[in-house]
């Protein structure tokens, strides 16, 4: 059966789902969006998305035209109509249609509302969460906040898309941007974790998206024993790291086992990671905001 979509105040079939050639999301990138996911009928974290979403949009000076609470129901109503148990769930908020030009102002008419919700999302196949993922080391720098901050989710993903292409290139599964200083930053749209000495560490969010996963997993480290630290750290550190793993909404936590060709710990999916992806599977199908 085919999906429904919000949008601007409609649920439409997907095939009639559009939106104009002059959005300036389209035209320009100029927007912010959301990933979210469904487990069990419940949305995961809604509360902490939509609030992130509304950062996003503050920080580009984009206002959305709804209460939070609006976007919230909205959000919901958009899973009760596709008849969600588990799925995921995209909501964009883009400048709107206006003239060529890349000015905001031109955008008269105010900003786009899109919702998608669907039934299913996998990124990588199950085979890497058993096996484990290989990343190669990108040549794109994540662009620093001096530049525009890594903390917007917004409809700019090029930095990061280069940095993906690279890694297909190689024929790695991901890849793992550095910081403009050197220092280790993020995945191509994952947040990215090594274990050491029974220690998580993870880079402060100055220079990556602010994750939901990453903050989940960094409360769930106490109940398998391990203490969440934020610091930054280099390359050296990967390697000679126990364990790495990536986190996100749509990845969830995917073990790495290889970085630049250096296996990681004993190059299989570690003790501590394999624990932590139990606690987020326990906690991700037993909490959230009921759909129903
Ligand atoms: C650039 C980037 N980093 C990290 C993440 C992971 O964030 P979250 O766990 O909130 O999905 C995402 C995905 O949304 C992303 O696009």
């Amino acid at each position: 059966m085919e999906q429904v979509v919000y949008v601007d105040g409609t649920f439409v079939p997907q095939s009639e789902a559009k939106i104009t050639v002059f959005d300036h999301g389209l035209l320009y990138g100029d927007g912010v969006f959301e990933g979210i996911r469904a487990y069990n009928k419940r949305v995961f974290k809604l509360e902490r998305h939509v609030e992130r979403m509304y950062h996003s949009a503050k920080a580009i000076d984009l206002a959305i035209p709804h209460t939070r609470e609006e976007l919230t129901d909205l959000i919901l109503e958009t899973c009760r109509r596709n008849n969600v148990v588990d799925g995921y769930i995209r909501p964009i908020v883009t400048r709107g249609p206006g003239d060529l030009g890349l000015d905001p102002r031109k955008a008269t008419r105010g900003p786009s509302v899109i919702i998608i919700a669907q039934p299913k999302i996998a990124l990588y196949p199950k085979e890497k969460y058993d096996k484990g993922l290989r990343l190669v080391t990108s040549s794109y720098r994540r662009v620093p906040p001096q530049s525009l901050s890594p903390s917007i989710k917004s409809l700019n993903y090029l930095n990061q898309i280069m940095a993906r292409i690279e890694a297909n290139q190689y024929g790695a599964d991901e890849a793992l941007l550095l910081d403009i200083a050197g220092y280790v930053s993020e995945a191509s749209a994952d947040n990215f974790f090594v274990v050491q000495n029974h220690a998580l560490m993870t880079p402060p969010t100055s220079t990556n998206l602010p994750g939901v996963t990453r903050e989940t997993v960094l409360e769930l480290a106490a109940t398998v024993g391990v203490e969440g630290r934020e610091r930054p750290f280099t390359l050296y550190d990967v390697w000679a790291s126990d364990e790495a793993f990536i986190t996100g909404t749509a990845a969830e936590i995917g073990p790495v086992v290889e970085v630049d060709g250096r296996k990681i710990g004993d190059g299989v999916p570690g003790k501590v990671t394999k624990q932590l992806m139990k606690a987020f599977r326990e906690l991700v199908t037993t909490t959230g905001t009921p759909i129903y």
